[in-house]
């Protein structure tokens, strides 16, 4: 009984000691965001192409043009150009719930 008890408690440990949800890091790597930025929290996203996304829920605007909300944030991660014709930012083929889990993770970042 007592090393079930012991498995169960380093199995907790490994999952409080989590810090970035997997499928935010792994929505990262097959997106390439990180090529383009650096991202807390996120291994290997250390692209200087775009602004880095640190503490992003201190940001006023998102791309310096839409105010900065979880729908305007994920809507520019969607499809950068129907925010701005003119964004180097590709479409780079997430769905609009990728885009929310994506917008949630940035926002929430210290
Ligand atoms: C090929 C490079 C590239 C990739 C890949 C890329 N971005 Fe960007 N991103 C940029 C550039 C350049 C800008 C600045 C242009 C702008 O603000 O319109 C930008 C801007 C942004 C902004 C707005 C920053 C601000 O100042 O408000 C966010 C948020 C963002 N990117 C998130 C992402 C996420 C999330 C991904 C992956 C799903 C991603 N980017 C993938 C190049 C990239």
């Amino acid at each position: 009984m007592k090393w079930v008890i012991a498995f169960s408690c380093l199995l907790m440990v490994a999952g409080c000691s989590e810090e970035t949800p997997r499928d935010v890091q792994a929505l990262v790597d097959a997106h390439g965001c990180g090529t383009c930025h650096r991202i807390p929290g996120i291994p290997g996203a250390t692209g200087r192409t775009g602004p880095p996304l640190k503490e992003y829920h201190r940001q006023v605007y998102v791309a310096g043009i839409l105010p900065n909300t979880r729908e305007t944030l994920a809507r520019f991660i969607e499809d950068p150009q129907a925010i701005d014709p003119r964004s180097a930012m590709p479409d780079v083929g997430v769905t609009a719930e990728e885009a929310t889990l994506l917008a949630d993770y940035l926002r929430s970042e210290p």
